[in-house]
C-alpha cells in the first residue's frame, strides 16, 4: 500500500503535557448547559466573552481548516435588527450578547494558504507528506467547480475507486461542502456554549430566524451559510422551561 499522511504517522518529535482535569466539574458543565429562553439582563464581561470565542475557536474541525466564522453583534441597531430576525425569541430579545455562528464553504483555499505560510515561518521541520496534504489533497478534495461539476467527476472516479479500495467519497459537490464546513462549526458553537457555562453563564442555541434577513444585516459574502444564532446571558429564575427530556439511551447508543 502506497503511504500517505492518512496510513503514515508522520516523522516528528513532538509531544504536550496532559493536565490533569476533574471530571466532575466537567460533568457540571455538561449536565447545567439548558437552553435558556430568558436572561436577567446582566451583562457579560467583554474578556469573558472573548475568552468564549477563543475557546470556541479550539474546536476540533476538518483538515484544520477552521470553515467558520462567529459574528459578536455589538451595534445596537444590528442587534435589534437581528432580534427581529430570530422571529423575537425572548432568547434573542433578552440576550445579553448575540452571537451568529456561520459556516464558510469557501473560506478553505485562502485558510489553507494561511496553514502553508504558518508551516513556512515554523522553526519545526514540517513532514513533506504534511505540506502536500495542504498543496495537493485539500485542493483535490474540496475544489467542486461551478454548478459541482467537477465534483460530479470526481464522484464518478471515486466510486470506482471504492470498488476494490476503501475511499471517501465525499465531498463532491457544493452542498457536500456547506455540509462539510456546518459540522466544523457546529462544533465550535458547541464549545462556545459550554464554555459560556464554564464561566456561569448560558445560553441558548437558534436556528428559528430567516436566514436572508441575517445575511443582509451582517452583508455575508456568498459562501455563508448560518449554523446558528446565539444567545447569551444570565438565566432568570424562570429562564428554563422545564426539566431535561432525552430519550432512552438505547435509541441512539449501539453497540455493535
Ligand atoms: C440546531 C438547534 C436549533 C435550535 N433552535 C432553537 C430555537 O430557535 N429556539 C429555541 O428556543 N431553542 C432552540 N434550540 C434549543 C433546543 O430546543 C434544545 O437544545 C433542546 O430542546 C434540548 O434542550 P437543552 O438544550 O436544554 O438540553 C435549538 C437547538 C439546536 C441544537
Amino acid at each position: 500500500m502506497a503511504e500517505t499522511i492518512f496510513n503514515s504517522v508522520p516523522k516528528h518529535n513532538y509531544s504536550e503535557q496532559e493536565p490533569t482535569i476533574n471530571p466532575e466539574e466537567f460533568r457540571k458543565v455538561i449536565h447545567s448547559r439548558r437552553s435558556v429562553r430568558l436572561f436577567n439582563g446582566t451583562p457579560i464581561p467583554e474578556e469573558i466573552m472573548n475568552e468564549c470565542l477563543d475557546l470556541a475557536l479550539l474546536a476540533p474541525n476538518s483538515s484544520n481548516l477552521q470553515p467558520w466564522e462567529f459574528y459578536w453583534v455589538k451595534s445596537p441597531d444590528k442587534k435589534s435588527e437581528l432580534v427581529k430576525a430570530c422571529l423575537s425569541q425572548p432568547a434573542a430579545s433578552t440576550a445579553a450578547e448575540l452571537i451568529v455562528c456561520v459556516a464558510r464553504s469557501k473560506t478553505w483555499k485562502q485558510n489553507a494558504n494561511i496553514m502553508l505560510d504558518v508551516f513556512a515561518k515554523s522553526n519545526a521541520k514540517i513532514p513533506s507528506s504534511v505540506i502536500d496534504y495542504y498543496k495537493k489533497i485539500v485542493p483535490l478534495a474540496y475544489t467542486q467547480g461551478y454548478f459541482s461539476i467537477l465534483g460530479t467527476l470526481k464522484r464518478l472516479i471515486l466510486s470506482v475507486r471504492g470498488l476494490k479500495t476503501p475511499t471517501p467519497r465525499n465531498p463532491v459537490s457544493n452542498s457536500d461542502m456547506i455540509l462539510w464546513a456546518t459540522k466544523s462549526c457546529a462544533l465550535a458553537t458547541e464549545n462556545l456554549m459550554l464554555a459560556l457555562r464554564a464561566f456561569s453563564f448560558d445560553s441558548c442555541p437558534m436556528e428559528g430566524f430567516d436566514a436572508n434577513r441575517i445575511e443582509k444585516i451582517l452583508d455575508l459574502p456568498p459562501d455563508a451559510h448560518i449554523v446558528m444564532v446565539i444567545g447569551a446571558g444570565k438565566r432568570s429564575p424562570n429562564g428554563i422551561y422545564g426539566p431535561r427530556i432525552r430519550f432512552e439511551r438505547n435509541l441512539f447508543i449501539k453497540e455493535v
